[in-house]
């Protein structure tokens, strides 16, 4: 799993907890993106400004800039607040419409222990049809 969290970690406390191999973006936009060279699920925080716009973190637009990084996105998770309505995951919905990948699962702030199994379980699922479908 790829993902940015800011320095609010929300999501990188969920990413620990589901265990799952992984690797953050940097916080600075200026700071080099690394380049993923095998299929990954892209797990993104929703940062709106008012009126909807923006919302993907720069940071996660400059990783998917890279046409390597985009060929091997898999699906995308979400991470936001409900109290945004219907904005809620709204950063995870763009990348998945943009990079005809599935969104898999959306979680509030640092998600809950049933959202942290099921994550941890769909991966593991999801990788397994992912892997039948490339033979
Ligand atoms: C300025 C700001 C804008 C936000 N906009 C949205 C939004 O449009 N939709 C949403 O679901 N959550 C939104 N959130 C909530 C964050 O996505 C949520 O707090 C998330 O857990 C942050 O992850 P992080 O701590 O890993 O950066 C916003 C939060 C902030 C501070």
């Amino acid at each position: 799993m790829v993902y940015f969290s800011s320095v609010s970690e929300n999501t990188h406390k969920f990413v620990v907890k589901t265990g799952v191999r992984n690797v953050r973006l940097p916080l600075r936009t200026s700071d080099v993106a690394p380049e993923v060279n095998e299929p990954f699920v892209l797990c993104v925080p929703s940062y709106g400004r008012p009126g909807g716009s923006g919302s993907i973190p720069p940071q996660a637009v400059k990783f998917l800039n890279n046409p390597v990084n985009r060929e091997h996105l898999a699906g995308v998770i979400g991470a936001g607040n409900t109290n945004f309505g219907e904005l809620y995951c709204i950063a995870a919905e763009k990348v998945a419409a943009k990079c005809h990948v599935p969104v898999l699962y959306k979680f509030e702030l640092m998600g809950t222990a049933e959202d942290v199994s099921k994550v941890r379980d769909g991966l593991e699922e999801f990788w397994k049809q992912n892997s039948l479908h490339r033979i």
